[in-house]
């Protein structure tokens, strides 16, 4: 029983929740920096971390509002620990050690990864482990077992982009703009993949790569040079998604099919990913139920770290930037 604070701030989104019980979304109130860091053409650390500084306070005045909630009411607070940018990281655990000082309630730290698995929980109440989980995000392409609350084995990984990065450096190549990945989403709704083939990555087992496919896009560009019209930008743009969204989809029926489970969760930045959402349904069939959070659970957002919290509180809230799944 209780009422989580929950603090998100490991990259651009500034986030801060109310989640009661670790299912029951009170508030969930979420800036994205996108504006701060378009000029650029990605995330710059510092600007982030001082950002989140800047709007931490208003977001929690605002989350308490929003929940018709009193500070006294809460019972845990939980801010991401890692993994992330350790500006970022550092901001958002210093905020919560001083509120959680100041009401004197328990501070948790929580784990960024676990807290997109959550997400799921908070959009299917009745969603337990043990489930096998995809975590799709801007640095992490991670398959993992979930056997109960708290515990996770990484089952498969990248060995070196991550599905998101992917997205985001094939968008940069396509001259879409910052933040890459929606916009090649868009772009791809417009094309047809069949007309600019791309290979599928397919390692052994279920490690992914998504490097080689991003050297074949870079020579399919170079070859259209000044030729290339907005009709080839839109298919290529399908066909990179189309063997992201396969590769992707190839090692989760695996691990499905090697191990059968009732509860599949496809989860992270990438999930709000239009063709994922639908070739995840059609791939996982009728051999589990999948759960997959609405858009706004499956980009960066404090709900998911309240949640997270209440189920697996047992971290220090001390940062670590380079956290797995531990
Ligand atoms: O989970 P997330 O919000 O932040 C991290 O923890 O990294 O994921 C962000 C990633 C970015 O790489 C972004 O381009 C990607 O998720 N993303 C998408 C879509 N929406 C966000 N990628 C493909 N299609 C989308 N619709
Ligand atoms: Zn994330």
């Amino acid at each position: 029983m209780g009422l989580i604070l929950g603090i998100e701030t490991s990259c651009d989104e500034t986030s801060v929740a109310l989640v009661e019980d670790g299912r029951r979304v009170l508030s969930n109130v979420i800036h994205t920096q996108v504006e701060v860091h378009r000029e650029f053409g990605g995330v710059v650390p510092e600007l982030a971390a001082r950002d989140h500084l800047v709007r931490l306070p208003s977001l929690i005045d605002l989350a308490f509002e929003k929940a018709g909630a009193k500070p006294a009411e809460v019972d845990l607070l939980a801010v991401t620990r890692g993994p992330g940018l350790v500006g970022c990281l550092l901001v958002g655990a210093g905020v919560g050690e001083g509120l959680a000082a100041a009401w004197a309630k328990p501070l948790t730290g929580v784990n960024h990864l676990w807290g997109h698995i959550y997400a799921a929980m908070l959009s299917r109440q009745d969603l337990e482990p043990p489930l096998l989980g995809l975590v799709v995000s801007g640095a992490h392409s991670d398959l993992v077992r979930m056997p109960e609350h708290g515990r996770f084995e990484v089952i498969g990984r990248t060995r070196d982009d991550a599905a998101g990065e992917a997205f985001d450096k094939a968008a940069r190549m396509l001259g879409l703009g910052f933040p890459g990945g929606p916009a090649l989403d868009r772009l791809a709704r417009q094309g047809d993949a069949r007309r600019q083939p791309l290979p599928k990555p397919s390692l052994e087992g279920l490690e992914y790569s998504f490097s080689g496919l991003k050297t074949a896009l870079l020579y399919r560009l170079r070859d259209l040079g000044g030729s290339m019209t907005d009709q080839d930008r839109a298919d290529l743009a399908a066909s990179f998604e189309r063997s992201v969204v396969e590769s992707l989809l190839e090692k989760l029926d695996k691990a499905l099919a090697a191990e059968p489970c009732s509860e599949v969760v496809v989860a992270g930045g990438v999930a709000a990913n239009t063709l994922l959402r639908r070739r995840a349904a059609e791939v996982v069939a009728d051999r589990a139920r999948l759960t997959m959070p609405p858009l706004e659970l499956c980009t960066d957002n404090a709900a998911m770290i309240a949640a997270a919290g209440f189920y697996g509180a047992r971290h220090p809230a001390d940062v670590d930037p380079s956290l797995g799944w531990s």
